[in-house]
């Protein structure tokens, strides 16, 4: 039976929707395109459907790059630049998507989930915020109606993320046959906190969200605070169930990875620049990698360490604070400025305590994994210290892969300290003195108690590997 509604003759039986597809595309001056595949826990969850189920992959087109690849192919990629899986990319309007993405997404939704605000002066929900919310409703719709136009009679529909929250309930509305999933990567909110937006957007958001069957969260307490809000907003949830999947990291994946050639040389060059101590042991190492993202709160951190090195001078000439800090939405001035910020400081602690043989705090500002793994290896201590993250997968993935066992600083606003919290050392984010104490405490730990936490901090970061993850919420679906 061919449905009258979907140009695809069989349609889809799971599709999942997020704004950054699995692929994008750069533009060359002679016109070639270039395709890179992305990674995270998304790609290699699908991977676990297996290359026959009938899946599609739908996403944005986010640069000059994709929006080419579109008119090129139709919105359909090659699956040689995809690894097999169907993608249907969709070229929403460069405008309305900066607008969804850039005003809504990320200037409004990313701080409120994670209470970002400088309250004083912001939020301002004047009419430039209501041309941008006209904006994430239209991009929202797109997504919507690709769907609606790809799924099968009765398909699995998986939409991720704050950027995609009116999806389950247009979809809904186009679609009443299909299932209905929609995961949140992000924290959630407390009422209090979410109520700061106008009550009919905020309504609005919710109403949206409960328009799926299954709504999920990485931990309880978002699940909780996502319950809460629909309570204070709109008396419930009106019998939507949460599910809560505190994705895992993938340890088979990390570890082959890891003891690769090209990690090998990024290894090599970082034991050069990180030295030895007085004594010429290798010196200890501190070792944080990020996303310059405002949550991440590397600012604190380097106050921290600078702290460390003020109060603790024995520390001198014996530690190196390896930070990498990689570009994250460049497109906003408040991330620029930030960014920036991070860079001051690291030079002014080079400046304030560096010698000719020692640089304190090793920064690399470049994007680069093989170098991030090498880091993993030699982490003797991990600096986790978000001021709110919805999981933070940097916080199961280096107990995974160092070398010799890390110890683990880790903020108690840390979604992952749901999980790791019971084998790290606990830090309050904004308590920089504590965080100092807690980086010395931390690098005095014995050998034998660091391979012991970094058992239990192992096995607790993987008890959800992406693959299982995947499927545990597309079977509470369609189950
Ligand atoms: O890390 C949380 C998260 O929401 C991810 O789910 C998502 O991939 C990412 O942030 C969005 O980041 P970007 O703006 O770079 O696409």
């Amino acid at each position: 039976m061919v449905s009258e509604r979907s140009a695809v003759p069989a349609g889809a039986e799971v599709l999942v929707a997020s704004n950054r597809g699995p692929v994008s595309y750069s533009l060359g001056e002679d016109g070639t395109l270039t395709a890179k595949r992305g990674g995270g826990g998304l790609v290699s969850g699908l991977s676990a459907i297996g290359p026959d189920t009938n899946a599609v992959w739908v996403c944005a087109a986010l640069g000059d790059g994709d929006r080419e690849a579109v008119r090129r192919t139709g919105g359909a990629p090659a699956p040689g630049d995809t690894g097999g899986r169907r993608v249907r990319m969709l070229d929403i309007p460069a405008e309305v998507h900066a607008q969804a993405y850039n005003g809504i997404a990320n200037s409004v939704l990313w701080f409120v989930h994670h209470m970002l605000y400088q309250t004083p002066l912001e939020p301002v929900f004047g009419a430039e915020f209501r041309a941008q919310w006209a904006s994430y409703e239209a991009y929202n719709r797109a997504f919507a109606r690709a769907l609606a136009d790809e799924a099968a009679e009765g398909a699995a529909v998986l939409v991720q993320d704050y950027h995609l929250a009116l999806v389950p309930g247009m979809l809904r509305t186009l679609r009443p046959d299909v299932r209905i999933a929609h995961f949140s990567h992000t924290p959630w909110a407390p009422p209090e906190y979410f109520r700061m937006l106008p009550d009919d957007v905020a309504e609005q958001l919710l109403r949206g969200m409960l328009g799926a069957d299954r709504l999920g969260f990485l931990t309880h307490r978002w699940a909780d605070a996502f319950t809460a809000c629909c309570a204070a907003v709109l008396g419930g949830t009106g019998g939507t169930g949460t599910g809560v999947y505190g994705l895992g990291a993938d340890a088979g994946f990390l570890r082959e990875r890891s003891h690769r050639a090209d990690v090998a040389d990024r290894l090599a060059a970082l034991r050069e620049q990180i030295g030895t101590g007085p004594d010429g042991s290798p010196r200890r190492t501190i070792v944080r990698v990020d996303r310059t993202e405002l949550s991440k709160n590397i600012v604190r951190g380097l106050l921290a360490y600078r702290q460390l090195l003020a109060d603790r001078p024995s520390w001198r000439e014996r530690v190196v604070h390896v930070a990498f800090a990689y570009p994250s939405r460049q497109d906003l001035a408040v991330y620029r400025d930030y960014t920036a910020a991070v860079g001051r400081l690291a030079d002014e602690i080079n400046a304030e305590y560096g010698t000719a043989g020692w640089t304190p705090v090793v920064l690399h500002v470049k994007d680069d994994f093989a170098r991030s793994l090498a880091a993993y290896r030699l982490a003797d201590v991990a600096l986790v210290n978000p001021i709110r993250d919805g999981m933070n997968l940097v916080a199961k993935e280096i107990p995974v892969v160092s070398d010799h066992g890390c110890a683990l600083v880790l903020s108690r606003e840390a979604g992952a300290h749901e999980e790791l919290g019971a084998a790290a050392i606990t830090v309050n984010p904004y308590d920089v003195s504590g965080t100092a104490e807690a980086l010395h405490e931390a690098l005095s730990m014995d050998a034998a108690e660091r391979a012991e936490r970094t058992e239990r901090l192992a096995a607790a970061a993987t008890a959800l590997p992406p693959d299982r993850w995947f499927l545990a919420q597309l079977r509470a679906l369609t189950g």
